[in-house]
Parts: C-alpha cells; structure tokens; sequence
C-alpha cells in the first residue's frame, strides 16, 4: 500500500495507488452522499484554512464544503481585507495564522512552488493543499477531472483525451496530464496555438497537433480550456474570433471525435471564445459533473491528510 499523504502539492510522480486510492475514496463519498449521507463526523475538531491569494468559486467554495462535511471547522481567510494589504509577508501571516491552531492549509497562489514553499515552513503536523500554484499545478483539479472521465469510461487504456487551449499557462493541464498518464490513458493530445503551447520537452511522452480538427478527431474526452489572460503579456493575447474559430469547441468540431465524446472544462468558461454556448449546456457536457466531483475528491483529500 502507498503511504499516505500528509500534504498535497502536485500529482506529478505521486503512485498510481495514491490516486486510485483518493479516486476510490471519492467515488465511496459520492455514493454515500447518494444514499442520504451528507455530513461524517471524521475531522470534528479539525481546523481547515482557505488561504487563496487569487480569485476562485469552484475550488474554494467546494473545499469549505468538503471541510464541513467531515465536521471540520473552516476559516475562509479574505487577503483583501486582511494584512496582507499593510504590508504583512507571507511567512509571517502563515506564522500568525497558525498560532490560532490549525491542522490544515488550503493555498492558492499566482507564484509556482509556494505551496511547497509553506510545506517546508509550516509547522509539523499542519497539512498543506496545493489549490492552484501558477501554471504549475492544480492538483485536486486532475484528481475530479479524472474522476469524471472514469465514471463515463473507466477503460484509461483504451481513451484518448485532447486538451485543448492555453496550455503553457494552465496549471490543470498539467495536473490533467500528470494523473491521466500515471493512470495509463492510451494518449493524450495537447492542441493550441504554438504561442500558448508548452515545449515539447516538458510533456515528451504526450502527442502535440496544431490543428484542432485533427487533435479533436476519434477522441473520446475532450477538456477545453480558458485564455488565462492574467498570466499573459498583452501582446501573447490572441483576437477572440480568430482564436474561436481555429480552437474553440463547436458543434461541427465536436462531431470528428468520438461518438459520445465528453466535453469538460475545469471552468470559468468563456462562452463563445472557447467553448460555443450549445456544447457547453449540451448533452455531452460534463462541466457540472466535474463541479459535483469536486466535492467528494476535495473531502478525500483532506480525509487522507488529516484523518487521525
Ligand atoms: N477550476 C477552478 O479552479 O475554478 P475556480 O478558479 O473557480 O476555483
């Protein structure tokens, strides 16, 4: 058996029994939650800190839910009114914060490796979650993205998956591409324009195609994602139209993979720059699958860090 974690910075090189291990866990979570269980008492006395130093509705609102839900009480810390503003550094706000008695540090961050910069600062005993570091990982993120594909087709062997988008700048491809490889997806094709494409050397064992149409054809997962504008210089963003029409996901596109092909993106979306309206509330679309899987893979992760 794979040890258990104690903090969770990034799927890269975590075992296959680990993930499978969380994903198993969620998917118990989701049917007990199924049959009427909505609230377990495992972290009663535990406490969970949201420190997101950037905007988020999804991952933040969904780990306080998944905290509540395993009786563990929740501080959701608001950095714009917090003294952060005066001045006050990270580690001593850390410091400060953990004073209070915490067991666990929820972070977001625009820098990559300042999850791991508060692991190692951290005091012993207190867990840290990585909740989105730069374009460098989101962990959580490929845990319930993954979630979602096994639930429709758990045969990973036989999948292709496309993801499609801002690639150089999204940490959820590349925690999308550490967890489908590490649980043996057949192939993974990474498809956007080459100024938004990372270097072939960081993902070698995964298939890069330009051209959407062909990335897109016979695939049986397609995730889609946004123009992370905050991450760019003014002059790498690409006209809206243009970028639709080359990458985003319309109808006549969604008809070369496929049959039964399941859209998904980690959202925010951007309707109509990457995603059409009519595929995104279509009958392919798993985007608020993925929002539900959220939850359960949220409340697995911080049963597995902190469960005594
Ligand atoms: N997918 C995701 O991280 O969404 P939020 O930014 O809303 O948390």
């Amino acid at each position: 058996m794979s040890p258990r974690l104690r903090h969770l910075t990034t799927l890269e090189n975590l075992p296959r029994a680990t993930i499978e291990r969380l994903l198993d866990r969620a998917e118990a979570l989701r049917d007990a939650c199924a049959h009427g269980t909505r609230k377990l008492d495992v972290l009663t006395g535990r406490t969970v800190l949201n420190l997101f130093f950037e905007p988020s509705t999804r991952t933040r609102t969904s780990f306080e839910l998944a905290a509540r839900r395993l009786g563990a009480d929740v501080i959701n810390f608001d950095i714009g009114f917090s003294s952060t503003s005066k001045g006050e550094e990270l580690f001593d706000t850390l410091h400060t914060l953990e004073a209070m008695h915490l067991d666990a540090i929820i972070v977001r961050h625009k820098h990559s490796g300042t999850p791991d910069e508060l692991v190692h600062h951290a005091m012993s005993g207190v867990s840290v979650i990585n909740a989105g570091d730069g374009n460098r990982a989101h962990p959580t993120q490929g845990l319930l993205d993954a979630l979602t594909i096994r639930q429709h087709r758990p045969d990973f062997e036989n999948l292709t998956v496309v993801i499609c988008g801002d690639i150089r700048h999204s940490r959820v491809a590349r925690s999308d591409v550490h967890a489908l490889s590490t649980l043996g997806v057949k192939e993974i094709r990474l498809s956007g324009p080459a100024s938004l494409m990372p270097e072939p050397e960081e993902f070698p064992h995964v298939v890069h195609v330009d051209d959407f149409d062909e990335a897109i054809r016979g695939a049986d997962a397609v995730i889609m994602l946004r123009l992370q504008k905050e991450r760019m210089a003014s002059t790498d963003l690409p006209d809206e139209a243009a970028y639709f029409s080359r990458y985003g996901l319309d109808q006549r596109r969604l008809a070369l993979a496929a049959k039964g092909c399941l859209v998904m993106h980690p959202g925010p979306i951007n309707r109509g720059i990457e995603i059409a309206s009519d595929v995104a509330d279509g009958a392919q679309s798993r985007i608020l699958e993925q929002v539900g899987n959220g939850v359960f893979v949220r409340m697995a992760v911080l049963n597995e860090v902190l469960a005594r």
